[in-house]
Order: C-alpha cells, then sequence, then structure tokens
C-alpha cells in the first residue's frame, strides 16, 4: 500500500531501499537516542520485520521517499506495540527516522500525518500514541506538532534497556482521533 503527501509516498519496502536504510540506521547522529548504531545485517533484519508486520496486520513502518526525486529519506508510519513489557500496551504507535541529509524539512511530520490519517480515518483506530527518549527533543518536537500531548504519568522506564542505562526514562505523547487536525 502506497500512501501520498504533498512531496512524499510512505511506500513498502523495496531492495533498493537496503543499502541507504543501512546507512542512516549506521548513522550515530541519527542513532544517538538509541541505545547503538546497527549493523548491515541488523538494518536488513529489521526490514523483515517490518514486512512481517505489514504481512501479518495491514499496516506498518514504510519507506519514505522524496517524490521529486525518488530519494530514499527514511522511515515512517504506524505499528502495533503488542509486547505488554510496555505500560501502555496494546496500542498502535507512530514513528520515524529519516537520515540527517532530510532532516528539518518538515518530511518527518508531513510523512506521520499521512500514516496518522490512513490510522484514524481508513483505519478507524482511537488513539495513536508515541515515545522517544527524555532527551530525544527533535523527536518530541515532531510529537508537538503533530498534536500530541504529553501526560507526565504516561512516563515510563524503557522496559528493554538495562537498568541503569541513560536513555531509559522515557516519555508517552498520546493524539485521540477527535483531536487529529487533518
Ligand atoms: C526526529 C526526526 C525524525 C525529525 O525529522 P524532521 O523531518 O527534521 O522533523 P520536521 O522537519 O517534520 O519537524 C517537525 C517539528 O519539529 C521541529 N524540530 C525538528 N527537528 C528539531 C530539532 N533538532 N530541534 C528542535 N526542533 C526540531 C521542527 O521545527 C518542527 O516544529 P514546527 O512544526 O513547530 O515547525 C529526525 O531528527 C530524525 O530522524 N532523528 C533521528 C531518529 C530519531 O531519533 N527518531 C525518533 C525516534 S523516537
Amino acid at each position: 500500500m502506497i500512501l501520498a503527501s504533498s512531496r512524499l509516498l510512505l511506500a513498502p519496502w523495496t531492495e533498493r531501499d537496503l543499502a541507504p536504510f543501512a546507512a542512516l540506521n549506521a548513522d550515530p547522529d541519527v542513532m544517538r537516542y538509541f541505545p547503538k548504531t546497527m549493523t548491515e545485517e541488523e538494518s536488513n533484519a529489521l526490514v523483515d520485520r517490518l514486512r512481517g508486520m505489514w504481512a501479518d496486520h495491514g499496516y506498518g513502518f514504510s519507506a519514505v521517499r522524496r517524490r521529486e526525486d525518488d530519494a530514499f529519506i527514511g522511515m515512517v508510519g504506524i505499528q502495533k506495540v503488542l509486547n505488554p513489557a510496555y505500560p501502555f500496551a496494546p496500542a498502535v504507535e507512530v514513528g520515524w527516522r529519516l537520515a540527517k541529509a532530510f532532516w528539518r524539512h518538515g518530511y518527518a511530520s508531513e510523512a506521520a500525518r499521512a500514516a496518522l490519517a490512513h490510522g484514524f480515518d481508513v483505519l478507524g483506530l482511537d488513539e495513536i500514541v508515541a515515545f522517544t527518549a527524555v532527551p530525544n527533543l527533535p523527536s518530541q518536537a515532531v510529537m508537538k506538532s503533530l498534536g500530541m500531548t504529553r501526560n507526565p504519568t504516561d512516563d515510563f522506564l524503557h522496559p528493554l534497556l538495562a537498568e541503569d542505562h541513560p536513555l531509559r526514562p522515557h516519555v508517552l505523547y498520546r493524539l485521540k482521533r477527535d483531536d487529529f487536525q487533518r
């Protein structure tokens, strides 16, 4: 399935996305708020898992391409959070990860808006959440620009990170269908 916005396409993963996605996942700046960068094998395995999510649920994180030149710019979409270790699960999250060359052009929020519209208007979801490490202010800025709101009582410690890991404290933002500004 392909979602279109004015400048972008959210599209199924193809073989030609693998190399630029691996480069993005190996970039320490892109992965600054994640525990570590990824090897090419780990990046390719992530794409396999994303394709599996699509196959199982009919939606998931997509490859994002710029319409004007077909450049691969990153990954954006909505996906199920089913792991009960997350205190807000089960839920549907919206997420984003772009190559550095494409930051600060409004692409993350534009792509996320297309994914949210699909989630609310086509899939009929009542609520979509987003979460990130406390120091990841760029990601929280995207959440705010989408109209998502944080309630500090939803703050949580990431269940998959070690107890002393500095990225463990996380914030959760929520958006209800009725509050989504199309
Ligand atoms: C987070 C990320 C996707 C933002 O992408 P982007 O395309 O630059 O974001 P946008 O241009 O759509 O910006 C949306 C809003 O966030 C703001 N913003 C973006 N980057 C920012 C930054 N570094 N500092 C402060 N504000 C920032 C924009 O000004 C904009 O606000 P506005 O709507 O009030 O003007 C990008 O920085 C990234 O891929 N980071 C690495 C991966 C990552 O951390 N992903 C999130 C994991 S939870």
